[in-house]
Formats: structure tokens, C-alpha cells, sequence
């Protein structure tokens, strides 16, 4: 066992002292992504390792990280130049990521090129001609173009999946007269094929959750305290309770109250009217958690906080009620590292706009809808609609860093399924069918728990119901 490990370093041109050998051997976790976790920390310049470095790699990988959040980094006003600038932004990051795998032309530099071209752009315009073709207009930093997706070219399931404002690569041939691309080929700025994700050192769980509701007369309190339950080890046969021992994280993501004032007449449908006391219960409810849970909490549209997106962690007044426990308060959308695994965490208002456009999307299949942001690189593209984008600097929808695992929730269905590596979790609800939705006809999937081995990124689906 210390020969391998000290082969392993060896091959990749360092040399191991006998204590460092000595503390990987004692790692409880998997001793081969140790290995991994402190190569990959290494620079050519580290002759021999000592227990110094394994420590470090020990230190980074344990424990949360919050990586990338909104909260006390908010600059917006609203102005149109901020509006110009997160636009540019937009355009600079995800074309940047097309760029890498095909070169393309800038729009005013195009006059009658012969052969074929690339443009990337953000779609300004999308047009049914009446031929049944698509007419898209391109916009990049110099200009304004239109490209014709046509219909018998095999690009019509294409065509149909183009949103407003994203940034997609269009190859093609410009027609004689040079004043219209025709498109052959549309790429997104998507996750590599070969992505592999990363895996935890130390072999433990994460529970995703979201959606609690707490306030509203539908909490399903009886499905909560067998959750609660089974996370102390009292619910279940052996195996169960194995698992439940190994789960460190729990990650809510978003609505965790049911708020006041979200929709008309919600008043009828509150079990508790005031929004102070609805966290106050929330953090009674989230004490029944075992203190070894580090639980993490980002924002949604139900929650204390502006509705603009990205929204901010809670405010002070709410996040001290639950000072006793072992809470992170992060912002909505926010990426973390748990364990040393990356995890995008997004209450998921957009999916709303996503089910409202690309055809064949559904509610009841959150995890497609999710897959479309990934393909994006971004978590709400389409401007102007359901989901109210305050205009900052930095576009943080950009999905820059490939997570390991997409978070959301807001539909209140289940969702979970991989995407070229990366895990993606739509995290159900501990709210039953409220008389609103039965009115939209949402038809929730309340009570469900995905949890995520963490050291194999293998996951399950716990119902509570
Ligand atoms: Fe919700």
C-alpha cells in the first residue's frame, strides 16, 4: 500500500516522505482521490512532499467553501449602461467558450467572404419565415447580422431549441450578395464531452433539498420529522442508517418560508401571516437537523430578500434566529465546494421561462430543463420574462466553472439525471398541492430527497411521503 503511493508520486516526478505516506495511509476516505487531490495541488517546483501538503489538501477539501455569491457584492442600480455592460459581459464569457473550439469571424469584418464562416452572437431576433425556415439575427461587439436556419437542412429540431438572448456559434455560407448567412451548423457554448467530475477524499453524503415552505397550511410537518428522523439514525433498517451517518451536508435551495404577499390571495393558504415567524419556525424545524450537518441556505422567490435575481443571502435579522445551528447563508444562484465537490446551487425561477419556450419541456421533468441551462453555460438566458434580472457588472448566470453538481428547485417536482458528468438535482418539496396550484394545475412530488455520495457521486432518491 505505501510502496503504491509512493509509486504514484514517483511516476509523476516527486518524492514522498515516509510521514506524509504514513498520514495518506491513515486517511479514511478514498486514499487514490487523496493522491489525485494532492497532485493536482502540486507545481513542478515541489521536490519532495510532506505531511505540510497533505495537510493543506486535507484542509481544502474538507468542510464548505463558498466560491462565487452575489451577497454584499451587489453594484446595481438599474441603468441602462449597467444593462450594456451585463449584456457585454454575457457576450464576452460564453462566446469566449465557443471560441475555444471553432474560430470565428467578427460580424463587421464580413464582406462577401467566400467559403465557409462562423459568427458568434447573441440571438436579438427569431423569425418563422414563410416558407417555414428560421430567421435569426446574430449581434456580436461590431455589429448586427442575420442568419437563416433552413428548414430542410436538418436543422429543424435546432432551430426550434434557439432562445432569445443566448450566445450560440452559427457556421455557414454568406449568400452572393454577402447580407445573409446560411447556416449549416449551430453550436452552444455546452460542458466538454469529456468532463469528468471531481470526487470527495473522505466518503460522505449530501442531502439536497429545497422548496420547505414553512408557514403555509400545506408544510408537511408528519414528512419532515421522518426525514429529521431518519438523518438521527432513528428511522430505518441498518443499511439506512449507515447511510444517514455519512451524510455532512444538507443544501436548501431556496423558498424555505412561504413568504407573504407572492401570489394573489396567498393570505388564505398561511398558517403563520408573519414573515419573522415563519423563519423563527423554520429554524425550530432545521434544529431537529443533527448539529453534524453543516447546512447550507440560499434564497428563492419566496423568500425575505429582493426578488431581483441574483438575490442576496438573508438579511441579519433573519439568518441570527438561526445563529444556534450549523448554517452557511449564501445567495441565490451561489457555487460552493462541499468536501472539495463543486456544487451550482440556483432556486430555479428560470425554469419557468425554459417549459414556457423550448418545445417538449415539462414541469414534470425538471432535470431536461436543467440540462438546457448546462448546454447554455447559463442559468437564465431569456431576458424580460418571469425571472427579473438585476443588471450587475459580472453576468453571474454565466455557468463559468463546470459544477459537479446543478441544484434547483422552485417547481416543486423531482428531478435528478447526469449530463456529460455533471449531476443535476431538482429537489422537490415539503409543500402538499396548495389551492393556487391546483388552480395552475402543478401537481407537486413533495417529501423526496436525493442524496449524493459525495466520494462516488453515485446518487439515491429517499421519499418521505
Ligand atoms: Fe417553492
Amino acid at each position: 500500500m505505501g510502496e503504491n503511493i509512493i509509486q504514484r508520486f514517483a511516476e509523476a516526478g516527486h518524492q514522498i516522505h515516509p510521514d506524509a505516506v504514513a498520514m495518506i495511509q491513515k486517511h479514511e476516505g478514498s486514499v487514490e482521490a487523496l493522491v489525485q487531490d494532492i497532485l493536482t495541488s502540486l507545481d513542478d517546483s515541489v521536490l519532495v512532499i510532506t505531511q505540510e501538503h497533505v495537510r493543506n489538501v486535507l484542509r481544502q477539501t474538507t468542510g464548505v467553501r463558498v466560491l462565487s455569491d452575489i451577497t454584499d457584492e451587489s453594484t446595481c442600480v438599474g441603468d441602462y449602461d449597467e444593462f450594456v455592460l451585463y449584456f457585454r459581459d454575457r457576450y464576452a464569457k460564453l462566446s469566449e467558450m465557443i471560441r475555444g473550439r471553432v474560430s470565428a469571424r467578427p460580424i463587421e469584418s464580413l464582406n462577401k467572404v467566400q467559403g465557409e464562416i462562423t459568427i458568434i452572437g447573441m440571438v436579438s431576433d427569431i423569425r418563422n419565415t414563410s416558407n417555414g425556415h428560421k430567421l435569426i439575427e446574430l449581434e456580436d461587439p461590431t455589429g448586427m447580422f442575420p442568419a437563416l436556419l433552413p428548414k430542410d437542412k436538418g436543422l429543424l429540431g435546432v432551430s426550434n431549441r434557439i432562445i432569445l438572448d443566448e450566445v450560440i456559434g452559427v457556421t455557414g455560407n454568406l449568400t452572393n450578395d454577402g447580407r445573409l448567412l446560411i447556416a449549416s451548423n449551430v453550436m452552444w457554448p455546452d460542458i466538454p464531452v469529456r468532463n469528468e467530475p471531481r470526487r470527495a477524499s473522505e466518503q460522505v453524503c449530501a442531502v439536497l433539498t429545497s422548496d420547505l415552505h414553512v408557514g403555509s397550511k400545506t408544510f408537511l410537518e408528519d414528512a419532515w420529522s421522518r426525514f429529521t428522523k431518519w438523518l438521527n439514525g432513528d428511522l430505518g433498517d441498518d443499511d439506512q442508517r449507515l447511510l444517514a451517518e455519512k451524510v455532512k451536508y444538507m443544501v436548501i435551495a431556496g423558498d424555505l418560508v412561504d413568504g407573504i404577499g407572492v401570489y394573489p390571495d396567498q393570505e388564505k393558504e398561511l398558517l403563520i401571516s408573519d414573515i419573522y415567524e415563519q423563519y423563527q419556525r423554520a429554524a425550530e424545524y432545521l434544529e431537529e437537523v443533527p448539529p453534524r450537518i453543516k447546512i447550507i441556505i440560499a434564497p428563492g422567490n419566496h423568500d425575505a430578500v429582493r426578488q431581483a435575481e441574483p438575490q442576496p443571502a438573508l438579511p441579519k435579522k433573519i439568518t441570527a434566529m438561526f445563529e444556534r445551528l450549523n448554517v452557511t447563508f449564501v445567495g441565490n444562484p451561489s457555487l460552493i465546494e462541499l468536501s472539495g465537490i463543486r456544487a451550482l446551487i440556483y432556486h430555479g425561477r428560470s425554469l419557468d421561462d425554459f417549459v414556457a419556450t423550448l418545445p417538449g419541456l415539462s414541469y414534470k421533468e425538471p432535470e431536461r430543463a436543467m440540462v438546457e441551462m448546462l448546454r447554455r453555460r447559463h442559468l437564465s438566458p431569456i431576458y424580460g420574462e418571469r425571472v427579473s434580472i438585476a443588471p450587475e457588472k459580472r453576468d453571474h448566470f454565466v455557468i463559468d466553472s463546470v459544477p459537479d453538481v446543478l441544484h434547483c428547485g422552485h417547481v416543486h417536482t423531482m428531478g435528478l439525471s447526469k449530463y456529460r458528468g455533471v449531476t443535476l438535482v431538482n429537489s422537490s418539496t415539503w409543500q402538499a398541492q396548495t389551492e393556487f396550484q391546483k388552480r395552475i394545475n402543478l401537481e407537486p412530488v413533495p417529501a423526496h430527497v436525493p442524496v449524493i455520495d459525495l466520494s462516488t457521486m453515485e446518487s439515491s432518491i429517499l421519499k418521505f411521503a
